[in-house]
């Protein structure tokens, strides 16, 4: 197929956080190296980003910070937005799904499939909370796992051994906010009958696309092995897109089934306001000579490779006239850990891209390079600190930034920063010459197979050429007789430089943008990389600068003590009240000795958000003991008088070098906060309760 364009879609992230490290590197790094490389030849390409404003994740983060969904929608679409300005990633579009176009089209879209008859409509038994009158959803249900038998574990996933849950298989589901027990009732809902379709996928993905990514055909192959069974696409819950059906109140379209259409509705916003440019959103998604590619990571390509097709299948399947194309490759990626552990929202287990502004201002760039150098993608990898700076210090600084500046500072002394002439070339210059054309080819092979660390791999490699060109060939010295001969090593070197600044544009553009400044020369189309000629003699270069500056112990340490820190915050919380509520079974509770005692003193932890440290009058001559309650009471003073229950007989620990005796017993209230539970009648310090 001869393809006239490129639709790149990258997964909308849930405006339920901040965007972390994790994010940019399984997904829009790659997705950006890819829509300025094709930009840069010249392709017409349409990038489309955009938040994921529905589902459970957004309601969660609404009760843990005591805000309306609304409010934490708008916060994090904002800040994932200009996080991603501020990396450079160059979506045309970066919209949401609570935007009217995206509701009106999600929802016609699930009209269509209604109306052609798509849907099976089945009742079955879900998990209830008869306290709070709702149904919960998998991610708000939480239980023993059935397989490595961790307490907490989600009923989609466990976190601790990744298994894919569904929530009847948790042993003890509880609600995951408030640890209340659940039954069960009974609720009507549409699926998607994934099972009709699995000849098709079958034909499809494992016929037609063996040349997807091994991790993506087998994570495929094995749902279709398994056998596909119909999939709900709505859900009872109160946030989302209402389910455009009579006697459907209540219920709003599952956020999986209205994400991926935000690729289209989002297609539409942009075609709609910027038709000059972009044309028609059909021609994107509606015309076979566009081609789809879809970047996600690996927790999504369930959804990317089986159910959205599905979904554009069972569409078209309604329509006679105009038919939605299908991807042509996903390639996704596995997952990038911090420091060998997994990386969390709720465990704060990140590096956020907010912050990392905040510590390295400039460095964009820098963690580009790190996070493609170790792209995870063929497996999971680890972002550490030490390789983040080694990466800087000995590749960024030492090989590339050192060759541009030698190649500028020499020309400014022998030339006065004019291109020098290039004279007759002996073989070592035509060598290299060489070697510099055929980058071209070999960066291009390897981005149009999706390998950016590879890629970018190979983009270093020409700044280790121009190196070791210099150091061969020793302008310095030959300046001493032969200035003519300097000229022609320094053109040849100018002309790497110039070079370095087109192949590194799609991975790390910042520092290209400084090149071209630089170097006082245009921004070059993709189609010149491996050209010698791209600074004509005489042509005025500006001042040497560096490009890229080493970075200090200093700054690593210093996001090592935090990573610290927060694992001390994170084993200090895990030792709280409502877990053990929820997860402690009722043998381990009666060996509790719960008793009463007087709050003498309360003060936040120095260094912790969480930490609140007691002093109690426990009858028995006086305890310490540390909350993870911080977050409740702004003012811990309030707490100083009251009458608490705490348990006696735990076992004494540290944290954040402070000795907690024991453990003070809390409940989650209606709106979702964690409080102290106290003592209404006095009674005497110390006495048992049970
Ligand atoms: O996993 C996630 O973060 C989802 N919000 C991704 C959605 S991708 C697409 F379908 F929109
Ligand atoms: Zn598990």
């Amino acid at each position: 197929m001869d393809y006239k364009r490129t639709l790149i879609t990258s997964a909308l992230p849930y405006a339920n956080g901040p965007v972390h490290i994790g994010h940019l590197a399984g997904v829009y790094i790659p997705a950006d190296i890819y829509a300025r490389y094709l930009r840069g030849k010249g392709r017409p390409v349409l990038f489309v980003g955009g938040s994921d404003e529905h589902g459970v994740p957004v309601t969660i983060r609404a009760r843990k910070e005591g805000i309306t969904v609304q409010q934490v929608v708008d916060r994090y679409h904002e800040l994932i937005k200009s996080s991603f300005e501020r990396f450079g990633i160059s979506f045309d579009v970066y919209s949401r799904t609570t935007s009217d176009i995206h509701h009106k089209f999600a929802s016609d879209f699930f009209r269509t499939l209604y109306d052609g008859g798509k849907f099976v409509q089945q009742t079955t038994e879900q998990f209830y909370d008869e306290e709070t009158h709702e149904f919960l959803t998998d991610r708000n249900i939480r239980g023993e796992c059935p397989r490595c038998h961790s307490a907490g574990a989600y009923g989609d996933q466990c976190e601790k051994c990744g298994a894919t849950l569904s929530p009847d298989e948790l042993i003890n589901p509880y609600n995951a906010v408030n640890g209340n027990p659940l039954t069960k009732r009974a609720t009507s809902h549409w699926y998607l009958p994934l099972d009709k379709y699995q000849g098709w996928l079958e034909q499809w993905i494992l016929e037609g696309h063996k040349e997807w990514r091994t991790n993506v055909y087998g994570q495929c192959k094995s749902w279709l092995d398994g056998g596909l069974h119909p999939r709900a696409v709505t859900r009872d819950l109160d946030w989302g897109i209402p389910v455009p059906v009579e006697g459907a109140e209540g219920k709003v379209l599952y956020v999986w089934f209205d994400a991926p259409i935000g690729y289209i509705s989002n297609t539409k916003e942009l075609c709609d306001a910027r038709p000059d440019k972009f044309g028609k959103w059909e021609t994107w998604w509606q015309d076979e000579t566009t081609r789809m590619i879809h970047f996600i990571g690996k927790d999504n390509i369930v959804f990317h490779c089986i159910v959205f097709p599905t979904m554009l299948k069972a569409w078209n399947e309604c329509n006679e006239g105009a038919q939605y194309i299908l991807p042509d490759n996903v390639p996704s990626n596995e997952f990038l850990n911090l420091e060998g552990d997994k990386i969390s929202t709720s465990r704060n287990w990140a590096v956020w891209l907010n912050e990392y502004l905040d510590d390295f201002p400039g460095k964009q760039d820098v963690l580009r390079y790190v996070l493609t150098a170790n792209a995870p993608e063929t497996k999971d990898n680890d972002f550490t600190w030490a390789d983040f700076q080694a990466r800087n210090n000995n590749e960024l600084v030492a090989i590339y930034g050192n060759f541009i500046n030698r190649a500028m500072v020499l020309t400014h002394k022998y030339f006065e920063g004019r291109v020098p002439v290039c004279g007759e070339l002996n073989d070592y210059d035509r060598q290299t010459l060489a070697e510099l054309a055929g980058i071209r080819g070999r960066v291009e092979e390897l981005l149009d197979a999706f390998r950016f660390r590879d890629a970018q791999r190979e983009a270093m490699n020409l700044a280790r050429l121009g190196n070791k060109y210099l150091a061969d060939t020793e302008p310095w010295k030959q300046a001493k007789t032969d200035l003519a001969r300097t000229g022609t090593i320094l053109n040849i070197a100018l002309q790497i430089a110039a070079n370095l600044a087109i192949v590194f544009e799609p991975f790390l553009p910042f520092s290209s943008a400084s090149l071209y400044e630089m170097l006082d020369m245009e921004e070059h189309a993709w189609e010149r990389l491996g050209d010698t000629d791209l600074l004509e003699a005489g042509h005025q270069l500006r001042e040497p600068r560096l490009l890229f500056e080493k970075i200090e112990d200093t700054a690593i340490q210093a996001q090592l003590d935090r990573l610290a820190r927060i694992k001390k915050e994170n084993e200090a919380a895990a030792w709280q009240a409502p877990a053990l509520k929820a997860e402690t079974n009722i043998e381990a509770f009666d060996k509790s000795d719960i008793r009463v005692g007087t709050v003498l003193e309360c003060q936040k932890v120095k260094k912790s958000d969480k930490l609140l440290q007691f002093k109690i009058d426990d009858g028995m001559g006086g305890r310490t003991i540390l909350s993870g309650i911080a977050q409740s009471y702004p003012d811990p003073q309030v707490l100083v008088g009251k009458q608490v229950l705490f348990i006696a007989n735990f076992p004494p620990r540290k944290m954040m070098g402070i000795e907690s005796q024991g453990m003070i017993l809390s409940a989650v209230n209606d709106d979702g906060k964690l409080v102290v539970t106290t003592v209404s009648a006095p009674v005497r310090n110390g006495v048992q309760v049970g």
